[in-house]
């Protein structure tokens, strides 16, 4: 088959098509149809069937007669660690980390918080939580207490399960402090936490509340698969908006089986047994279902990686990994790449690992540059896909999908439209655009299965965020082309969310922490362009009258402070005070003239600015920081 006849095969028959790849999953109750209409424009998919996460991604590979393969592989250079977890020893694993959590009355429906490092526990975390029909909600370790206690109070877990550390290079993450000062902030409160201690520090437990993950577990009975409804939710992952209260996508059980498994053979070519790593953390969307669900639900082995693609040890470590796991499709982000391409340009690392097993590289999470693209190619010889998506889509929205056929590479694309997504390009009253020119990229109604059916206890802004704007289409928030052969460009997001080094992350989050700095009158915060990460925040400040002081201390509070209450994960760093902020007449603040000014490209003057001089302040302020050059 090729790419075209099994896109026109589901557009013609959508009904059909995801009928037939849920044959693929094992069903308590089949479904009666897939799509659920009824509620549109909120829709479902296989809602009336009965089924469970952790049955398909586990133990139906058990039953099967695969218990002795290995389903996970850790690589933990920074801990100097190795370990290979077989399906049957991870089933085992499960049931009684699921059964623990059954006896202290977690249930299905309760939600639970999983706050862990790249280590296995955290996906059998996960599916200890899916084995039961509880609702898990990750959130990554980058963040700060501030963000997990926004998280908690808006999931209301019954329990959080947490490492006592993270390890990044050169520091220990102190996650049990973290967690103990979230649960002081936030208003809900979990009624136990569950704590794997990790050899490289030990957290004190508060009696009564945190729990051993061992010794929790001790003696209780495993736990069975719950059967779940087919829109029951599998997890919530929150995301950034454009406001510092973060989006709660939520995933339907079945949905997610069937459009996970679906890919992994037509979008990454990897058949059942075959090792499949994603480099990314458990905290994303990549980590959720591509390190955790879509590789066990189809059989494959999965690479838990706890490192940096640069500097444990070296720019090799991700050659090392794929060598000598045999590694056959390897997924991540361009900036990765670009670190170690910053580092081994000519390919030192490359030549010392044997890497003829790998049969392919999958990039997202940000625009791959075309340059970083063909160093890879150079490099290793093999397709290097780009792929774009979103954590509201949970899976690749255009791919170049080499299980179905090899399409040409267009740089600067990330190829086609997967089957399940009609992508379109309008204009602001809604309108198709003709090839080649931009403009919002949206999605028709209905968006497949596996990708976010609304937010949790928030669909007035779901309805508001992603289909109020273009009625009938799921709005992306991503702004590019389709060009004569149908081929997608995705240039910039049209909100105020920036990616920082294929991080997610939001600038007007970051202006509400700015602005609560008790001599900051105003700010801005805008993404500018990096060499490294993509993009990098940079704040302007504008300081209350009568305020006093060396602004280059304003400036130090101001970043301390974007640490303390987001996290590290948001490399704040930039940050400058300035008079005034260019606005139009009616004050809005013009930040796109100032990321075209930040990155020294060519910009129409606004009609609407209220005074032009203040742009050359800008400007200058830029200059200061080495920006705008
Ligand atoms: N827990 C705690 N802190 C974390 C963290 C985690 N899981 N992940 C990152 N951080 C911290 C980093 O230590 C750093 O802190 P610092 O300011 O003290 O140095 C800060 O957050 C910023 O991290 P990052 O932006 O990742 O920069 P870096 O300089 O540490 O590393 C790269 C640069 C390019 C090597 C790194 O960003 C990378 O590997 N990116 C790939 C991202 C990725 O896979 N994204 C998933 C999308 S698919
Ligand atoms: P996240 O939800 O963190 O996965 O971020 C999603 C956003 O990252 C998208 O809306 C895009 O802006 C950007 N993105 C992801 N993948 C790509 C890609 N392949 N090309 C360009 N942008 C991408």
């Amino acid at each position: 088959m090729d790419y075209k006849s099994v896109y026109d095969g589901w557009k013609n028959d959508p009904e059909t098509f995801w009928m037939n790849a849920a044959k693929d999953i094992d069903w308590d109750t089949p479904p009666s149809k897939a799509l659920f209409d009824e509620n549109a424009p909120i829709y479902e998919w296989f809602a009336d069937a009965k089924c469970n996460t952790c049955w398909n991604a586990v133990d139906r590979h058990v039953e099967a007669g695969r218990g002795e393969q290995t389903a996970i592989i850790y690589d933990s250079p920074v801990t100097q660690t190795k370990r290979e977890i077989s399906y049957v020893e991870l089933r085992n694993r499960v049931a009684s980390l699921a059964g623990a959590l059954c006896a202290k009355g977690v249930g299905k429906g309760d939600r639970v918080i999983i706050y862990m490092p790249m280590i296995p526990e955290a996906l059998e975390a996960m599916l200890a939580c899916s084995r039961i029909g509880a609702v898990h909600s990750v959130v990554f370790g980058g963040f700060a207490a501030n963000e997990l206690a926004v998280r908690i109070d808006d999931a209301t877990p019954k329990a959080i399960i947490a490492a006592s550390c993270g390890i990044e290079p050169g520091r220990v993450v102190h996650y049990k402090p973290l967690l103990d000062g979230a649960i002081d902030l936030a208003t809900h409160k979990p009624d136990f936490t569950v704590i794997f201690q990790r050899e490289q520090e030990v957290a004190e437990l508060q009696e009564g509340r945190d729990f051993n993950w061992h010794g929790f577990q001790y003696g209780v009975e495993p736990a069975e698969c719950v059967p779940v409804e087919g829109n029951h939710p599998s997890y919530i992952l929150y995301t950034s908006g454009t406001t510092g209260q973060p989006k709660g996508v939520i995933r339907h059980t079945a949905g997610q089986l069937v459009a996970l498994n679906w890919t992994m053979k037509n979008v990454y070519n990897v058949d059942p047994g075959e090792v499949f790593w994603a480099a990314s953390d458990v905290g994303w969307v990549v980590g959720h279902s591509y390190i955790c669900y879509a590789p066990l639900i189809h059989g494959n082995t999965t690479v838990v990686f706890e490192g940096k693609p640069i500097g444990t040890p070296d720019a090799g470590t991700f050659w090392r990994i794929i060598d000598e796991h045999n590694v056959k499709s390897f997924f991540t982000a361009p900036t990765a790449f670009r670190a170690v391409k910053r580092e081994d340009p000519q390919g030192e690392f490359v030549k010392k690992y044997d890497l003829s097993r790998l049969r392919a590289v999958y990039l997202a999470g940000e625009r791959a540059d075309p340059d970083t693209i063909t160093w890879a190619q150079d490099q290793l010889g093999v397709p290097i896909v780009d792929h774009w998506w979103q954590t509201e889509t949970g899976w690749a929205i255009a791919a170049n999908p080499l299980g179905i056929e090899e399409l040409p590479v267009k740089l600067g694309s990330p190829s086609v439209p997967m089957p399940g997504f009609d992508v379109q390009i309008l204009d602001e009253a809604g309108h198709q655009m003709p090839a080649g020119e931009l403009g919002a990229i949206a999605i028709k109604l209905p968006l497949p299965p596996g990708t976010l059916p609304t937010l949790w206890n928030a669909e007035d802004r779901y309805l508001k965020s992603y289909l109020e704007h273009f009625p009938g289409y799921y709005e992306t928030g991503d702004a590019g082309m389709i060009d004569e052969d149908g081929y997608l460009y995705i240039m910039a997001r049209t909100d105020d969310v920036i990616n920082v080094a294929g991080h997610r992350l939001s600038t007007g989050a970051m202006e509400e922490v700015l602005s609560s700095h008790p001599d900051v009158a105003e700010c801005a915060v805008i993404g500018v362009a990096d060499q490294l990460k993509g993009q990098l925040p940079l704040g302007f400040l504008c300081l209350n009258s009568g305020v006093d002081r060396d602004n280059l201390d304003v400036v130090k509070e101001v970043t301390k402070l974007v640490r303390e209450k987001i996290g590290p994960v948001a490399a704040f760093k930039l940050a400058v005070v300035v008079d005034r902020l260019p606005k139009t007449r009616s004050g809005k603040i013009l930040r796109a003239t100032m990321v075209k000014i930040a990155d020294n490209e060519a910009y129409k003057m606004p009609a609407t600015i209220d005074d032009p001089a203040i742009l050359d302040e800008i400007r200058d302020a830029l200059l200061s920081l080495g920006y705008a050059k």
